[in-house]
């Protein structure tokens, strides 16, 4: 056996004629260039080692490997390569075995798969999810892959990202056999003993070619794919490469096959859309680290939430809750609301349980951890109660109060309100150390972003349960400070402005949704507006001022719920431009004097989501984000900004800071100060630094 190399992350154990290989390196494994070196010194040493038989390839700590080293892409590479490594190990004479626990995710399970035999603990969870940073499995796996298991499941893998557990991998024949949790190693090394008996020949997947034949026979299957998920997949480079290349390997010898991986998957590293979306991985893991409230900050113990209002917010937010099986006591004012509400939260479920996504059973458990109630007092034995009634100071001021009296001492009282200033509602109790926003973002049982708002006096452990509590239940939290419409709506409110300044001028509101949606957004300003409503705030009694949106009211289009509203809408709920809306927006440009002209499409992109980027910088400079990646996480999660932009102030460092500046000067000169250029992006542009310098 040859002699262990110092300080190498992988470890050599010999067990009999069995050499098992542990990998040992930081949190996940990551097969950066000393890991992968590690590999290879072991593994060859185990390979000229005659004593040895076969090797076993095990991950130390909490998992086989998670893969690549994601820092790594886009610097020059050191060391072996992995896609040369794994070849390696994949002609090895003697059999290799990966015992797999945690996960084998990328990198990791293409590791796997260059290995002769798979075991796994039913908890191990396998996958490949590049495609979420943008790029493909470069190592083999979209060659590999498909010959295991068929080209139909290699797409759902390779193109649907999301990991798979043990079992199902084993079904499908990615795991060859299922191992006890607690006896990986001993079961793994008892497998490759079991192989050597046997005299088992070496198995190769390259060698396999029964389960690709379906691609060549039945080739219509990947453009069937591709239609089913046009919509999924809007947008993004990715995907189209990794179904190209699962393509390839049905219908190419495995070392071209690897060729033709190879350079699809550099030119995807190289681009700018897996640049984003590896900063986004980064990003949202950033997003949890605040500089003044350490990791080991002790958070309060949440075992029941109270939450005010049964309304659209109030429901969704408690569903989160319930789905966590944390019990939720739901207060209204009225019978009649509590019950509708009540009903709401059973439909969404049952209609979730209808589409297999849910088991029937989960719905009543589910319920059955709701408690529901007219009276506030009820809210005494909660631990963080959550108010969500609707956006009115005088009546936050006084749920607020009265919480001060009922809450029991070091209950965390929290308002989801999405502009209104927590420290005056704060200032309603004498305990404005518990007080803290946490604006859910609607549909709040399926949106991810969480602003968790930071008030003057919020003590430090508060923001840290407010934080783990939103992860634990499957947000993404955002720390964020006081300021009307926080992080989120306070840029929104730029894009809005803008978007209906240039319909005035003469833009149809359908390019403006045009040019938004083909930027990559889920939606445009004007069908957002119909979507949510364009009734919110407003009431025909009090309403003087006579706005596009206030016309549009008047005549009951009010949005989709009414059949009309900037759009037409028919029963299916498609919508078509409509005439109406244009003679409204053509008289009250008219009434106000507004120069009619047309704009390009460029126009309108930089007039909407510039002044956004300005606003981004100036809540940098006044310290209510803590960092710009937090900024692009809030837009990524709350309003499905397009993840390989990823999030404006990513993208305005893409376009290049001296453009945007120069671009909002021009439109300061003919629109005035709304696009004045921020002091931080003015020394940003000028130092020829970006966002991501900060
Ligand atoms: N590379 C570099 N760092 C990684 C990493 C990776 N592949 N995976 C995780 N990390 C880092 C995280 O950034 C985090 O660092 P900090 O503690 O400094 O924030 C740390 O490891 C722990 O990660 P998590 O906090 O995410 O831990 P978790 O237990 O919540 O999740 C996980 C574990 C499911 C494996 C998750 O980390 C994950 O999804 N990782 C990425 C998996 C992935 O995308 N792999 C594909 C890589 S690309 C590839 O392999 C290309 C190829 O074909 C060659």
């Amino acid at each position: 056996m040859a002699q262990e190399v110092k300080d190498n992350p992988v470890s050599t154990a010999r067990e009999g004629a069995v050499a098992v290989l542990t990998l040992q390196s930081g949190p996940v494994n990551a097969l950066g260039s000393g890991l992968r070196q590690g590999i290879l010194t072991a593994f060859e040493a185990a390979e000229a080692d005659p004593a040895v038989k076969a090797i076993v390839l095990i991950g130390g700590g909490r998992m086989f490997s998670a893969g690549a080293d994601i820092s790594e892409f886009g610097k020059p590479q050191s060391g072996i390569s992995l896609p040369d490594l794994l070849n390696r190990v994949e002609a090895s004479t003697k059999p290799v075995v990966a015992a797999i626990h945690g996960n084998a995710l990328g990198g990791g399970l293409e590791t796997a798969l260059a290995c002769h035999y798979r075991v796994a603990v039913p908890s191990a969870k396998v996958g490949l999810p590049e495609v979420k940073l943008g790029i493909l499995p470069g190592a083999g796996g979209t060659q590999r892959l498909p010959r295991v298991v068929g080209p139909r499941k290699a797409l759902e893998v390779i193109v649907g990202g999301s990991p798979i557990g043990a079992k199902a991998a084993a079904g499908m024949g990615l795991i060859d056999e299922l191992a006890p949790e607690d006896s990986l190693r001993a079961h793994a090394v008892a497998f490759a003993e079991r192989v050597i008996a046997e005299g088992r020949p070496l198995t190769k997947i390259r060698d396999r070619n029964d389960k690709i034949a379906e691609g060549r026979e039945s080739p219509g299957l990947f453009a069937a794919f591709r239609e089913e998920n046009a919509r999924k997949t809007r947008g993004f480079e990715a995907p189209e490469a990794c179904i190209a290349c699962i393509e390839a390997a049905c219908r190419l010898p495995f070392d071209e096959g690897l060729a033709f991986e190879r350079a699809e998957f550099q030119k995807l590293v190289s681009g700018t859309q897996s640049a984003a979306q590896r900063y986004v991985f980064f990003a949202e893991r950033q997003a949890a680290k605040i500089p003044d409230v350490p990791d080991d900050t002790p958070a309060r113990p949440i075992a029941r939430v109270g939450v005010i209002g049964a309304g659209t917010m109030g429901g969704g937010i408690s569903m989160n809750f319930l789905n966590a099986g944390i019990p939720v006591t739901i207060v209204e004012t009225k019978r009649e609301a509590l019950d509708r509400g009540l009903k709401t939260i059973r439909t969404n479920y049952e209609n979730t349980a209808k589409k297999g996504r849910l088991r029937p059973e989960d719905v009543e458990t589910r319920m059955g951890l709701l408690s529901d109630t007219l009276e506030l007092e009820k809210l005494a034995e909660c631990d963080l109660i959550i108010e969500a009634v609707f956006e009115d100071m005088g009546i936050k001021k006084e749920i607020f109060s009265k919480l001060d009296r009922i809450a029991k001492p070091g209950a965390i009282l929290a308002s989801n309100t999405s502009y209104l200033d927590i420290d005056a509602i704060a200032a309603m109790t004498n305990r404005p150390a518990d007080v803290i926003g946490m604006h859910f973002f609607s549909p709040a049982n399926v949106m991810r972003l969480l602003e968790v708002v930071r008030g003057e006096k919020t003590a430090k452990d508060v923001i840290a349960t407010a934080m783990q509590i939103g992860r634990k239940v499957g947000k993404i939290p955002v720390l964020v400070g006081v300021c009307h419409g926080f992080v989120g709506n306070r840029m929104l409110a730029e894009r809005q402005r803008e978007a209906n300044r240039l319909i005035l001028e003469g833009v149809t509101p359908w390019d403006v949704d045009r040019v938004i949606y083909e930027f990559g957004l889920p939606m445009g300003p004007f069908t957002m507006s119909d979507l949510a409503g364009l009734d919110i705030g407003w009431s025909r009694e009090t309403n003087k001022s006579e706005s596009v949106r206030d016309l549009l009211c008047e005549q009951d289009r009010r949005g989709q719920k009414t059949g009309a509203g900037f759009y037409d809408y028919d029963a299916r709920r498609k919508a078509t431009p409509s005439k109406v809306t244009e003679e409204i927006i053509a008289k009250v440009a008219e009434r106000q004097g507004v120069k009619r002209r047309d704009a390009t499409d460029q126009e309108i992109l930089e007039r909407t989501l510039y002044p956004m980027v300005n606003e981004g910088a100036k809540i940098l400079e006044e310290g209510k984000a803590i960092r710009a990646s937090d900024i692009d996480i809030v837009w990524i999660n709350g309003y499905g900004w397009p993840v390989y932009r990823g999030g404006p102030m990513f993208w305005a460092d893409t376009v290049g800071l001296p453009k945007v500046l120069e671009r909002l000067r021009a439109y300061q000169a003919e629109y005035g100060d709304a696009f004045k250029p921020s002091a931080l992006l003015e020394r940003l542009a000028a130092e020829g630094k970006g966002f991501k310098d900060l």
